[in-house]
């Protein structure tokens, strides 16, 4: 993953570096470093760990040049440590990297015959020792570029700058994002917009074997083969107050307050409030056709993407009674999918940024199938190769935590539900207002639930005490048990599982003692009573129950140590409000341990390696 940052412009770079890097830290928080060019020669400064260390040690620096890059780092290959940072340097030439360089064994044996000294374990480190190999004999830096791009296998984006060439930076993207930021007489190559967006709002998505070449305050787009190309410059909208955490302790406790936001922005484009209906009119031509012909869904996706992609299954299958298959995107690109005619694969990925996920959309449209998506980042890598595009539209998700992102696309299922059953003609007007109705509920039902923040706070020293926790539910609610329990072993570093409550019994009944809470999702639903049953069994060998259950479910509460009551719902919209509180219990869990919430250990946001 990594994020990269640079500038070249008449400021002084340091300050825009760091900042742009803290904005990307969710990326990856390994090791960070900038490289600068001072008085003519290349300053750079390195630190193991957190930005902030790299920050103390910047304190007493100061730096004279306008060009500068910057990375912070999730370590593919080589440790975590200071010489492994980024920027590596090899002669006059220094680079940061995002990605992974398939043959760097065979470059880095080479390198070593010709008696290169190489200083860290990267396969980042090798491209600028190919770069200034070939840079002695071209003198240039372009030209020296694109002759070692044909040396490198992988998916790997660079931004490189040389010593002697101050006023010059090159930038190739292959796999990993690169965005351009276009301002007054300055640019700024970053790894998402949000590192750059306090100075401009203008920026040009590269896409893959593109490379930008930067010379004073004029830029170039070419292709690997260095031919002009000509870009779009695209208009971002989002603020830089959406990137600040507005008084609460951490990015993800305020994007939880958020979600009720979050949600009724993603529906407003879809519902006409006056008839309680869902328009048609946004999804265009293409797609009406399209859901008319479907004879199958498949839903792609990662992490906690792929737990909304499973509530998606039951919503189409439900409410449009279109078959749905759902796959994680790492294991669908490696199964050799059969791929019906007519079949409409939905990636689903608040990043658009997902190496797995961007493989797979890639593979479904090599297999003939027709594609959407479904992201918070419009102009994505995924967006980008969708046909047809549905947007989360929460705004930035800093927390490497997913919270608002996968409620937003919770709503948005709901919505895409109802359009495919209208085309096909399978909803009756009484059921779509009845869904439009629970979905038009959910900001303020969200806002009740939020009260649960106060509970967990002083909770969470009690939970904190058991060693394990199973996360159960059935039908829509199985997918919320599974993202429960990946927000406590993400945030809490604690043992969970999610299960389907009706499979306790082959297998993980043996797990239960007194130090084993049952985490479990029974809104009043049609499975209400069979996954009551499952929790007598549970109940009866000692487990510790804490039950989310809609209204006073006395028969749930008196068998709970934690009883946790929601706002009566329909079984479409039960998900969105029912996850709040797990939200809720993760995140305080982690903050009284004294973890590091928004940004747990061995995580990043932005998952472009494989
Ligand atoms: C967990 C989480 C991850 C992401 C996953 C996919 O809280 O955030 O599991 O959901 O890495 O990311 P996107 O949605 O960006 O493709």
């Amino acid at each position: 993953m990594c994020g990269i940052v640079g500038y070249l412009g008449p400021k002084e770079p340091k300050n825009i570096i760091i900042e742009g890097l803290k904005k990307l830290e969710y990326r990856g928080y390994d090791s960070a470093g900038i490289a600068v060019i001072h008085d003519g020669k290349t300053k750079r400064v390195r630190a193991q760990g957190k930005l902030k260390n790299l920050e103390e040690k910047l304190i007493s620096e100061s730096f004279n040049g306008h060009l500068g890059i910057g990375h912070t780092r999730w370590a593919t290959h080589g440790a975590p440590n200071e010489r492994n940072a980024h920027p590596h340097q090899a002669g006059e030439i220094s680079l940061v990297h995002n990605g992974i360089i398939e043959n760097y064994l065979e470059i880095k044996a080479e390198l070593i015959k010709k008696g290169t000294e190489i200083k860290s374990d990267t396969d980042s480190e090798l491209v600028a020792h190919l770069i200034w190999e070939d840079i002695q004999k071209t003198q240039n830096l372009l030209q020296s570029v694109k002759n070692t791009l044909g040396k490198i296998v992988g998916a790997f984006s660079i931004l490189v700058m040389w010593e002697k060439s101050p006023n010059e930076l090159i930038a190739f993207k292959d796999g990993p994002p690169l965005i351009v930021g276009i301002g007054e007489k300055e640019h700024f190559v970053v790894s998402d917009v949000q590192a750059a967006i306090k100075y401009t709002k203008r920026f040009v998505y590269l896409n893959d074997r593109e490379i930008v070449h930067i010379q004073g305050t004029d830029v170039k787009f070419m292709n690997a083969k260095g031919e002009p190309i000509k870009k779009d410059i695209v208009t971002v909208d989002w603020s830089e107050d959406q990137v600040e955490k507005a008084g609460f302790k951490h990015f993800m406790l305020k994007e939880i307050y958020e979600q009720p936001r979050a949600v009724a922005q993603a529906i407003a484009p879809y519902i006409d409030t006056d008839t309680h209906s869902i328009l048609l009119k946004n999804i265009g031509y293409e797609m009406t056709d399209l859901y008319k012909k479907i004879d199958r869904v498949f839903f792609i996706a990662c992490g906690t993407s792929y737990y909304a992609a499973m509530v998606g299954k039951y919503l189409i299958e439900q409410i449009a009674k279109v078959p749905v298959e759902t796959d994680i995107a790492s294991e669908f690109r490696y199964r050799k999918p059969v791929m019906p005619a007519n079949t409409l694969v939905i990636t689903i990925s608040q990043s658009g940024e997902t190496a797995d996920t961007l493989a797979a959309i890639r593979l479904a449209k090599e297999c003939g199938a027709q594609t959407l998506s479904i992201t918070n980042v419009a102009q994505s890598s995924i967006d980008r190769e969708a046909t047809g595009h549905m947007y989360m539209n929460t705004g930035v998700e800093v927390g490497v935590a997913s919270t608002k992102a996968f409620t937003s696309t919770l709503s948005l299922l709901n919505i895409l539900a109802v359009q495919i059953a209208k085309v096909r003609g399978k909803i009756s007007v009484a059921d779509e207002k009845q869904i439009v109705q629970s979905l038009l509920a959910v900001p303020s039902q969200m806002e009740t639930v939020l009260s649960y923040d106060k509970y967990f706070k002083e909770a969470a020293a009690k939970l904190a005490e058991f060693k394990g926790f199973l996360y159960l539910g059935r039908g829509v609610s199985f997918p919320i048990a599974l993202e429960g329990a990946l927000k406590l072993k993400e945030l809490a570093y604690m043992h969970a599982e999610g299960y389907a409550a009706g499979e306790m019994k082959h297998g993980p009944l043996a797990l239960i003692d007194k130090d084993m809470a049952i985490v479990v999702v029974a809104p009043s639903d049609d499975l209400i009573d069979k996954t009551i049953s499952n929790l007598q069994e549970a109940k009866a060998r000692g487990g510790k129950i804490i039950s989310i259950g809609t209204g006073e479910n006395e028969g749930l509460k008196s068998m709970s140590e934690f009883y946790l009551p929601l706002p009566a719902a329909f079984w479409t919209t039960n998900p969105l409000v029912a996850v709040v509180p797990l939200q809720l219990m993760s995140y305080h869990l982690a903050d009284h341990l004294k973890y590091d919430v928004d940004q747990p250990r061995n995580l990043a946001k932005s998952v472009t390696v494989e």
